[in-house]
């Protein structure tokens, strides 16, 4: 019983020994570059350093109709949460018109419904959930994207 035991133990080493190898094999990128780099799947790779954003500028074109536009300052600190939401206090209707920001589209009291309602809809509370801070990166992918002509001279 015990002879058999220690055989069991024996195979079963064996087994698991070969089958890290061959999980080895799976995590090898073969040398194929992503937008991580060649880096292998189990490797953890450096992160980028983090990129400059844009400074306060006049708002930035969009590529399609339906894009949120990118926010063209900084964000950093602007609290959004259950309590209070730094954003509204310059793009809310109530305020806009004293900052200059532009105010949040009628889109924005919608619920998912269509319902409109007399505030921003809880579906669109949390602004940088679709609107993102710009800072001067190149692609990470090459590609020849231009925006829709109707757009073109939005800049
Ligand atoms: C201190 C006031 C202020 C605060 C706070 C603020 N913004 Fe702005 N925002 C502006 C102004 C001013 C503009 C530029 C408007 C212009 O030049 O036409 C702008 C522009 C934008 C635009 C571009 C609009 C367009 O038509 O392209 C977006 C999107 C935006 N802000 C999102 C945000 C988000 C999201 C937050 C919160 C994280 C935020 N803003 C907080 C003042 C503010
Ligand atoms: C679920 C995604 C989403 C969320 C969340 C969201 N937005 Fe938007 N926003 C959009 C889209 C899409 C557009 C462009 C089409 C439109 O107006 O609906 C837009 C447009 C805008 C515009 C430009 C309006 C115009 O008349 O051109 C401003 C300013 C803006 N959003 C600010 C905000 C602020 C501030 C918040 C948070 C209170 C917010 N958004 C939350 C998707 C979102």
């Amino acid at each position: 019983m015990k002879i058999l035991s220690l055989i069991m133990i024996v195979l079963g080493m064996a087994v698991s020994g070969s089958s890290i190898a061959q999980d080895q094999e799976e995590f090898n990128s073969g040398g194929l570059e992503t937008i991580r780099g060649a880096t292998n799947i189990d490797e953890t790779r450096k992160a980028e350093a983090l990129k400059r954003v844009h400074k306060d500028r006049n708002p930035i074109a969009r590529n399609y109709v339906h894009q949120p536009p990118v926010v063209p300052h900084q964000t950093r600190g602007y609290r959004v949460d259950k309590n209070s939401n730094k954003c509204l206090t310059c793009h809310g209707w109530k305020y806009a018109a004293e900052t200059g920001a532009t105010k949040v589209s009628l889109t924005h009291f919608e619920t998912r419904d269509g319902k409109v309602l007399s505030d921003v809809s809880p579906r669109r509370y949390f602004c940088s959930q679709c609107h993102v801070t710009q800072a001067d990166a190149r692609p990470l992918v090459e590609n020849t994207f231009k925006p829709v002509d109707s757009l073109m001279n939005n800049d």
